[in-house]
């Protein structure tokens, strides 16, 4: 009998491919670029299964051009890439990789909060352009990280290992998410607040939320505004869900004393985007979990996922569950 044949859309760690060549036939888009649209419409035309990046818009077009199509298995925790209604209406589950990476770009967060309040970077771009200015009283002072307050957007698991660090730094923790969870307040003893509220009281704000249309630039000029003078806001979720412009506002008025981004729409930022030029934004191309060892776990989660979908068996991580009931 013929194997399978599926497309995995970058070169991903050998010891998944490994495991998927026992079961399919393997092509790797070799490049490091992501395959553009027309090209990702070609090859779903014959495949069985696809293991897909976040980079990789799987439209319903392309969705609805993948005749022979099974499963689609993405190597990342989010999913806003794909059209999971389309999925679900050809009856194709979608995998993720949840839980590998969480610690990993809850450090990463961490690492760019650290950096904004103390201006890591800055610091570190003046003195590789040869500027080492001497020790004064106010040269490069940031902010305070132990004991200021923390508000998170998003409590899923991100969000909670997030508030787990700083409570390490004595910090005051308040989180927002559509479902108050009263076991983690009490476990953590972090405190729940409306959105207004949360941007109003802390002094540091970090998202980790899903990007869903609902939420496009859930963060704009009104929650910047609302923002306490000095603050500092973090981004490691999904660039869609900021208001860029209000942003640039926010760092030009020094409303807030700096921002730190991992995530941009469009990425990856275009070379002119008028953010660059300022000395209070650090801004890092989408790598929150890109430790070595979390992308192992993620491509392997991302291999079972992919062939258990090949096999007519459930996915342990399924996007899509709604697959299963129809
Ligand atoms: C994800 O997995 O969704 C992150 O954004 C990248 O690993």
């Amino acid at each position: 009998m013929n194997k399978p044949i599926v497309w995995v859309t970058r070169t991903v760690d050998e010891p998944a491919v490994r495991k998927i060549s026992e079961v399919a036939e393997v092509e790797i888009w070799p490049a490091e670029n992501p395959p553009p649209p027309e090209v990702i419409l070609e090859k779903v035309q014959r495949v069985d299964g696809l293991l897909t990046m976040l980079t990789d818009a799987l439209t319903a077009a392309i969705i609805d051009n993948a005749p022979r199509l099974k499963v689609i298995s993405q190597m990342a925790v989010g999913f806003d890439n794909i059209d999971i209604e389309a999925a679900t209406r050809r009856g194709i589950p979608v995998g993720h990789t949840p839980g590998v990476l969480t610690e990993t770009t809850a450090d990463f967060a961490w690492a760019l909060l650290m950096a904004a309040a103390r201006r890591v970077a800055e610091a570190d771009r003046e003195v590789h352009q040869g500027i080492w200015r001497p020790w004064g009283p106010d040269v490069l002072t940031g902010v305070d990280v132990h004991g200021a307050t923390l508000g998170i957007i998003g409590f899923g698991r991100i969000g909670k290992a997030v508030a787990r660090r700083a409570i390490g730094f004595s910090m005051k923790v308040l989180y927002n998410d559509p479902k108050r969870d009263e076991a983690a307040e009490q476990e953590l003893g972090v405190e729940y607040r409306d959105l207004d509220r949360l941007l109003q009281e802390s002094d540091f704000i970090s998202l980790h939320t899903y990007y869903t249309p609902e939420y496009h630039h859930l963060i704009n000029r009104f929650c910047f505004e609302q923002m306490k003078d000095g603050a500092i806001f973090i981004n490691t979720a999904r660039g869609g869900l900021v208001d860029h412009q209000a942003l640039q506002w926010a760092l030009e008025s020094k409303k807030l004393a700096a921002a730190a981004l991992d995530v941009f729409e469009p990425e990856p930022i275009p070379r002119d985007h008028p953010l660059l030029q300022l000395p209070n934004l650090i801004i890092t191309p989408h790598i929150a979990s890109a430790s070595a060892r979390t992308r192992q776990k993620m491509a392997l989660i991302a291999a079972d996922n992919l062939i258990a979908g090949l096999r007519g068996e459930k996915l342990a991580y399924c996007a899509n569950p709604q697959v299963y009931h129809v």
